[in-house]
């Protein structure tokens, strides 16, 4: 496949995507404010097209389709929890302005191609910056339909075309864990200045020394998270950070988001609408960072750092070769690690034993972001590109790095060296984590 072509098919699966996952809501729950901390679904619809004007048409010397809507939809101007106040297009207005601009970056597509002169099109990177930015935005969809007080998993039902929460068959647990991996102490290589649609703060590659430290062979699950709340995890302080322990009261954190509490022992909880047992052997989510930093705590062990976490999932320590997926460099299928939506949910732990990356861990790809200790800074040399509010803005702030991508996250958007970051507070996104040793 041509660049070109490659492209082409990326920018409509991303929108095939958005539409299908706003499909199944009637119209007045697009347009209300569900979470201060999500914005109406219709927003982010009319944004991810926005953003296509000034990236893919202005950027590259077109005319706008409609620049009287960049105020609107400008995430900078417009926090999250203000965004319910604004005077949005309404759905088929929405669709409406994202028509007319895909048209017209179709046309231009067509006559200039992908590829050509320049940072922004050198390897098609502005239009692989646009295709992520969309399904990032799908992303961000789903944690808003999981919070859906009518019930997306209702609203669903059996419509063909978007994917179900049924696990699909298959995927059970194939493959048991190891409890940890070791990894040698040594010179690694971190980041890329390689791969052609990575993000300013994933570059550039660079070496890092690193002690030998043991790393969790799959992602926390459920039973033991289970545990950690019978030894009364949420009540002991000593377990927390300081600043853990004053958000734990504030927020009254007692367990995971969702769950709730169902005799001796045992829990349910509530996911796009539907309330079920708790699976132990799925890896757990929607815990915080601060719950995250307590539970490694109460284990024995502690977060890994992001830089642990990539060599864990892209070096091999024998051979010293760099790979952009724990599994090598082949492109993503499915088998290889839960991404791309194919159901609402991880699968359990050990069901993609080919996705094992060379030092031997599990479903590092996938199934759930995981929480690491550090702080989202730049890399040693690195520069905005191609604008700051990317990455350079947020650096230094109080986040928390996540890595890995989670079930909701497109392959498009999903490497060894992606970066993600968020306030260590939340935990509607799709977020657990693994933990370490110093060895
Ligand atoms: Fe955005």
């Amino acid at each position: 496949m041509t660049l070109t072509a490659t492209v082409t098919e990326g920018l409509e699966e991303a929108r095939r995507r958005t539409l299908s996952l706003l499909e199944p809501v009637p119209e007045a729950l697009l347009e209300r404010q569900h979470s201060e901390l999500l914005s109406p679904l219709v927003w982010d619809l009319a944004h991810v097209a926005n953003y296509e004007d000034l990236w893919l048409l202005r950027a590259l010397g077109c005319e706008s389709v409609d620049a009287s809507h960049d105020g609107l939809y400008d995430a900078f101007l417009h926090p999250r929890r203000t965004r319910g106040g604004l005077a949005m297009l309404d759905l088929a207005g929405a669709r409406a302005y994202g028509d007319r601009i895909r048209n017209r970056v179709l046309e231009l597509l067509h006559r200039q191609g992908a590829d050509g002169e320049g940072p922004l099109r050198a390897g098609g990177y502005v239009y692989g910056m646009v295709v992520q930015h969309e399904h990032q935005h799908a992303e961000t969809l789903l944690a808003a339909l999981h919070l859906l007080p009518e019930g997306y998993a209702d609203l669903v039902g059996e419509r063909p075309s978007t994917p179900g929460p049924a696990r699909p068959s298959g995927a059970e647990a194939t493959a048991p864990p190891e409890a940890e991996c070791a990894v040698p102490g040594g010179t690694y290589v971190v980041g890329t200045s390689t791969d052609p649609w990575s993000y300013d703060n994933e570059r550039p590659a660079h070496e890092v020394e690193v002690a030998p430290y043991a790393i969790d062979g799959a992602p926390v699950n459920n039973a033991a998270w289970a545990e950690f709340l019978a030894d009364g995890g949420y009540d002991r302080a000593a377990l927390w950070t300081e600043r853990g322990w004053t958000w734990r009261q504030e927020a009254d954190l007692e367990r995971p988001l969702g769950w709730e509490p169902h005799g001796e022992g045992t829990w349910l909880r509530k996911r796009f609408g539907r309330i079920e047992p708790v699976p132990a052997e799925e890896p757990v989510q929607h815990v915080c960072w601060y719950e995250a930093d307590a539970f490694a705590r109460w284990a024995g062990r502690r977060l890994p750092t992001e830089v642990e976490w990539e060599v864990a999932a892209t070096c091999d320590p024998t051979t010293g070769q760099k790979y952009r997926h724990p599994w090598g460099d082949q492109l993503w299928r499915p088998g290889l690690a839960n991404l791309g939506q194919q159901h609402l949910g991880p699968d359990p732990v050990g069901a993609h034993p080919g996705g094992r990356s060379p030092v031997g861990c599990l479903a590092m790809e996938g199934d759930v972001w995981e929480w690491t200790s550090s702080g989202f800074d730049p890399w040693p040399g690195s520069t905005a590109f191609p604008y700051r509010e990317y990455s350079e803005v947020f650096y230094g702030g109080d986040y928390r790095v996540l890595r890995g991508g989670s079930w909701a996250t497109s392959p498009t958007a999903a490497r060894g060296t992606f970066r993600n970051w968020d306030h260590p507070t939340r935990r509607h996104i799709f977020a657990g984590l693994r933990t370490a040793r110093s060895l």
